[in-house]
């Protein structure tokens, strides 16, 4: 008896939500952060309530940017002339698949102008409701390009990458030490309208250094980390002077060398001279 009563009451409650949930008219977007990869395509997703009613002309689909339509869907067929100029050729609904709830619109080759709040707005036959999300526009950032400059002094680490939106950077020691003080960032905007990084870290030449960098496009959740180890066997100082050195004790025995023959060459000279001299005085003479 307590049993059934039981079950009664499950099987109530169960009715009443199934219920509930079939009357209540709802557009749903999803919960996550809606990203769109530069000069890609994107599918903003929105789904609504489908009870009953398969007639398509009782549908309205409207999506907005702001107050611009960016399309518009009534009378059971796209309604382009109402459409802003900035989406022309660039926007289509699923249409096959509207009368199973879907109002997701495909945006094609998005910019980075495209970033802003879009609003989704249904209506049918059993109520209408719109939602609002915001759509981010990112880019991963490149393999970096890696380059070492060596002076006989100091050394330049640097990188190169490009991506959306702004990244951030980070340079460590091997000690793990932040080193993001110490170095020079400069960001690009680029005609494809990505985000250009080039980042350098100068440091005296010491030897067998080693740098990390750390560089993070947030939007994206991308950590790209790469070290740079520079190994050499000698100081770079020691060898800097001693080659000097070695060029000068080089030179001495060189500068006497040349001196030396210089000497007998003018001397030589003279002697030939003065020899080739005589038979013309002889001739001179009868
Ligand atoms: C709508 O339909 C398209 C095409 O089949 C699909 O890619 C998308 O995931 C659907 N969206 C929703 C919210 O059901
Ligand atoms: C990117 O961020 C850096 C510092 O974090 C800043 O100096 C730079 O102006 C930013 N660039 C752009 C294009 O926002
Ligand atoms: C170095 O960076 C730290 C944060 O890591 C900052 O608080 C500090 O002001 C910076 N120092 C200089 C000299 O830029
Ligand atoms: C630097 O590292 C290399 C290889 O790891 C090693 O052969 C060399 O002796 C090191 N130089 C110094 C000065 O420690």
């Amino acid at each position: 008896m307590y049993k059934n009563l039981k079950t009664g009451q499950v099987i109530w409650i169960v009715l009443w939500i199934l219920e509930l949930t079939s009357c209540e008219f709802t557009v749903t977007i999803p919960k996550s952060l809606q990203v769109a990869e530069l000069g890609q395509d994107v599918v903003m997703a929105c789904s609504f309530t489908m009870n009953g009613d398969l007639d398509i002309k009782n549908i309205i689909i409207t999506w907005q940017r702001g107050e611009e339509v960016v399309h518009s869907f009534y009378y059971g067929q796209d309604q382009l002339h109402t459409q802003s100029r900035s989406y022309t050729s660039r926007t289509s609904l699923y249409v096959s698949n509207i009368i199973k709830g879907n109002a997701s619109l495909m945006l094609k080759s998005v910019s980075a102008v495209d970033r802003g709040d879009y609003t989704c707005s249904v209506s049918t036959s059993i109520g209408s409701q719109k939602k609002t999300f915001l759509l981010v526009i990112a880019a991963f950032y490149t393999e970096p390009v890696m380059q070492i400059k060596v002076l006989p002094q100091t050394v330049a680490f640097s990188f190169y990458s490009e991506g959306y939106p702004n990244s951030t950077i980070q340079w460590l020691s091997e000690d793990g030490l932040d080193m993001t003080n110490l170095t020079d960032s400069s960001y690009t905007e680029k005609d494809n309208g990505l985000l250009s990084v080039k980042s350098t870290l100068m440091t005296k030449r010491n030897l067998n250094t080693s740098f990390t960098f750390i560089l993070q496009n947030c939007v994206l959740e991308q950590k790209i980390i790469r070290t740079f180890s520079l190994i050499s066997d000698n100081a770079p100082s020691k060898d800097y002077d001693g080659s000097c050195k070695n060029n000068l004790l080089l030179l001495v025995p060189i500068c006497f060398f040349v001196s030396v023959t210089a000497l007998a060459y003018v001397l030589m000279r003279k002697h030939i001279d003065t020899s080739t001299s005589v038979p013309t005085l002889n001739q001179l003479l009868p």
